[in-house]
C-alpha cells in the first residue's frame, strides 16, 4: 500500500503524528496518538502473552542509560556503526548502503572500499543538489551522554534492550531455579542515531523493541516443542541457494537453519506476525550473509514483510552463541556462568588459577595463604591474559600481579562444571511491525477506506450507537458501552450523524464490529451487530454483547456469534 495513504490516515485519525511538529519536527521521531498508542500496547501485550505466558520467559525492565563499559564489552562502542556519505556542496548526509540499493544485491554486506567504489563507478550523486559525495565514513549510532554533574561519567542510551538482560544473566538464572534453558524478555525504548531517517516508522531514532534472550546449554541444540511445529512450512531465503518454502524439519535436517531452537523461535515469530494481522503470503525469512552478520551473531534470520516500501526487516532471530555472556564475563570479571551438575561425579582435567608461592609469599607475607585461596576461586577465563587481578581478603582489596599466579590444568573429581550459556535472540521492532499491520490492513474501494485490523489488536473493539439519541435508546447504548469497558474492551459511543457515517468512521479506524440499539431493542431486548469486513448483520440479545465482542477478539468468525447463549 502506498505509504503516503497509510500515513495520511494515521495522522488524520490519531494513530501517529510527527513529533514536535509545531517546531518543525525532527527526523526519526514520532508520537503515537490515542489510537496508535492502544494499537501498540495491544501488539506488545500479545507478544507478552506468547513469550511470558506461553513460553515461560521472565520479563524484566532495565534502565535505558548504561555506563560505557557495558557497550565496550558488548562491542557496540567499536562496531555499532553505519557508513554515511556527505554532499560536498549542500552538506546533506545519506546512508551509503541505502544509496547503493539497486546497484548491488546486498550493499549492507560491503565494506567501506567496496561501497565507495560502487558509488563512484555508478556516479551516484547527492539526491538533493546533484553535488559530489564524500567517500563512505563510519558513524557510531549510539547517543552518548554524560551522567552526573561536572565531568560526569560517560554513558549511552541503549541501542537495544538486550544488554540489560545479558548483564543480569546470573539474576535471571537464579530466579529460574538455576536451570537451563532460561529466558528473559524486555520491552522498551531503544535509541539509534540513524543517519538519514526518511521512512516514517521504519527508521526511528527512538524506537520500541521487544526482545527475548533465551540462555541455553551450549551443546544442547534440541528443543522439546520443536516436534509440535516441525511440519510447518516457512518461506526461506538462505544465504546460499535459491529461495525455498521448506518445512522446519527439512530445514534443520539439511542444515539450512542451524538448530531446532532457532527454528522453533522462527516459527513463533511467524506465528506472532500472523496473529497480529500480517499477511502470511507477504512474509519471508532471509538469512544474513556471512559478511552482513552483526558482530556477535553465529546465524541470523530476519523476518521480512512486504509492505509499500518493499521487503523490510521486522524481526531478527539470531543465534548469538556465547558471545555476549562471555564478553561481559571477561570485561566485568563477574562469574556469569551456569552450573551443570553431572549424574555421577567425573574425573576431569580443568583449568584452575594456581598461586605461585615463590612470588606470592614475599609480596603478601602473612596474607599469602588467604590470597592464594581467593585466587583459586577466580574464573580462569577472566584471569587469562591479564597483568593483574584484584581479590578481596578480609574486606581489603588487593592487587595481585600476574607473576603471583598461573592458569594450569588440574585433574579433579568434580560433581559438575561451569559453562557459559549460548543465547538465541528474537529481537522485534514494534514500530515496524505496527506499520506492517496498518499497511496490510489498509483497504480502499471506491474511496471507501476500511482498516481490516485483526480484532485482537484493533484499538477500539466495538462502536456502540443508538439509532436516535433519545427515547431511552441512548441510555441502553451507554449501558452497553459501559459493560464493554467493564469487560476491559475499548468501545466508542457515537450518537451523531447517519448510521452509515458512523459505520464509516469506525471502519476507517479498524473497529471490527458495531452495535446498534433501535426501537426493537426496547421491546425484544436485542441489538444489531454488524461485521466490518462483510457488512453482514445479526441480531443478538443485548446482554450477550460483551461475550460476542470478546469472542471476535479471541478469533471467532462473525457468523458463529448467532450461536452464542
Ligand atoms: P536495519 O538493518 O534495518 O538497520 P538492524 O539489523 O540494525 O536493522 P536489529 O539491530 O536487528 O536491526 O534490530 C532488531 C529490530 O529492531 C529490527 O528487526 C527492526 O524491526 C527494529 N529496528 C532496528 N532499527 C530500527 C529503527 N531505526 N527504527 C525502527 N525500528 C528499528
Ligand atoms: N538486540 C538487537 C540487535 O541485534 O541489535
Amino acid at each position: 500500500m502506498d505509504p503516503q495513504e497509510v500515513l495520511s490516515l494515521c495522522k488524520r485519525r490519531g494513530f501517529l503524528w510527527p513529533a514536535y511538529d509545531i517546531y518543525g519536527g525532527m527526523g526519526g521521531l514520532y508520537d503515537y496518538g490515542p489510537l496508535g498508542a492502544v494499537l501498540k500496547s495491544n501488539i506488545e501485550n500479545h507478544w507478552r502473552r506468547l513469550y511470558v505466558l506461553g513460553e515461560g520467559f521472565h520479563e524484566i525492565q532495565c534502565p535505558i542509560i548504561a555506563p560505557e563499559p557495558v557497550f565496550k564489552a558488548s562491542g557496540h562502542l567499536d562496531a555499532f556503526s553505519d557508513m554515511y556519505v556527505e554532499c560536498t556542496s549542500c552538506g546533506e548526509t545519506y546512508r551509503a548502503d541505502h544509496l547503493a540499493a539497486g546497484l548491488h544485491d546486498n550493499p549492507a554486506a560491503l565494506n567501506e572500499e567496496q561501497l565507495g567504489k560502487l558509488l563512484r563507478d555508478n556516479n551516484v550523486r547527492c539526491e538533493a543538489c546533484k553535488g559530489e559525495l564524500t567517500p563512505p565514513r563510519r558513524f557510531n549510532l549510539m547517543f552518548k551522554t554524560s551522567v552526573g554533574a561536572g565531568k560526569g561519567k560517560a554513558g549511552y542510551l541503549r541501542p537495544e534492550t538486550a544488554q540489560g538482560m545479558f548483564v543480569n544473566f546470573s539474576q535471571v538464572y537464579r530466579y529460574g531455579r538455576e536451570k537451563l534453558p532460561v529466558g528473559a524478555v524486555q520491552l522498551g525504548r531503544s535509541f539509534r542515531n540513524e543517519i538519514s531517517p526518511r521512512q516514517g516508522l521504519l527508521r526511528l531514532r527512538e524506537l520500541s523493541m521487544m526482545e527475548a534472550e533465551l540462555f541455553v546449554h551450549p551443546e544442547d541444540k534440541s528443543w522439546p516443542k520443536f516436534k509440535d511445529v516441525k511440519a510447518t512450512k516457512l518461506s526461506l531465503v538462505p544465504n546460499s541457494g535459491p529461495p525455498v518454502d521448506m518445512t522446519l524439519q527439512d530445514a534443520v535436517a539439511q542444515h539450512v537453519i542451524a538448530n531446532e531452537t532457532l527454528a522453533y523461535f522462527m516459527w513463533l515469530t511467524q506465528r506472532f506476525a500472523v496473529d497480529i494481522g500480517i499477511d502470511p503470503k507477504r512474509l519471508r525469512f532471509r538469512q544474513h550473509e556471512k559478511t552482513e552478520m552483526a558482530h556477535y551473531a553465529a546465524d541470523c534470520w530476519d523476518l521480512e514483510a512486504e509492505i509499500g516500501y518493499g521487503w523490510i526487516e521486522m524481526v531478527g532471530v539470531a543465534d548469538r552463541g556465547c558471545y555476549d555472556v562471555q564478553a561481559h564475563l571477561t570485561h566485568s570479571g563477574a562469574d556469569l556462568t551456569a552450573f551443570e551438575k553431572f549424574d555421577e561425579p567425573r574425573e576431569v582435567e580443568q583449568e584452575v588459577v594456581r598461586a605461585s608461592f615463590g612470588n606470592l609469599g614475599p609480596l603478601f607475607k602473612g596474607k599469602a595463604k588467604q590470597v592464594a585461596e581467593a585466587l583459586a576461586g577466580l574464573n580462569p577465563a577472566s584471569v587469562k591474559g591479564s597483568d593483574s587481578v584484584t581479590v578481596e581478603v578480609s574486606g581489603e582489596k588487593l592487587v595481585v600481579p600476574s607473576s603471583c599466579y598461573d592458569v594450569v590444568l588440574k585433574k579433579e573429581k568434580v560433581s559438575g562444571r561451569k559453562l557459559v550459556p549460548h543465547v538465541i535472540e528474537p529481537s522485534y521492532g514494534v514500530d515496524r511491525l505496527l506499520y506492517a499491520v496498518l499497511d496490510h490492513a489498509y483497504s480502499k474501494k471506491d474511496d471507501y477506506i476500511s482498516l481490516r485490523l485483526n480484532p485482537l489488536v484493533a484499538p477500539i473493539k466495538a462502536g456502540v450507537f443508538p439509532l436516535m439519541p433519545r427515547d431511552g435508546l441512548d441510555d441502553i447504548a451507554l449501558g452497553i458501552h459501559d459493560s464493554l469497558s467493564r469487560s476491559g474492551m475499548m468501545s466508542y459511543y457515537d450518537d451523531s450523524g447517519s448510521i452509515g457515517r458512523r459505520y464509516a468512521r469506525m471502519d476507517e479506524v479498524g473497529t471490527p464490529c458495531c452495535v446498534t440499539v433501535d426501537y426493537d431493542t426496547k421491546t425484544d431486548g436485542t441489538v444489531t451487530i454488524r461485521d466490518r469486513d462483510s457488512a453482514q448483520q445479526l441480531r443478538l440479545r443485548t446482554e450477550l454483547v460483551p461475550k460476542a465482542v470478546q469472542a471476535l477478539v479471541a478469533g471467532a468468525k462473525f457468523e458463529s456469534l448467532s450461536k452464542l447463549e
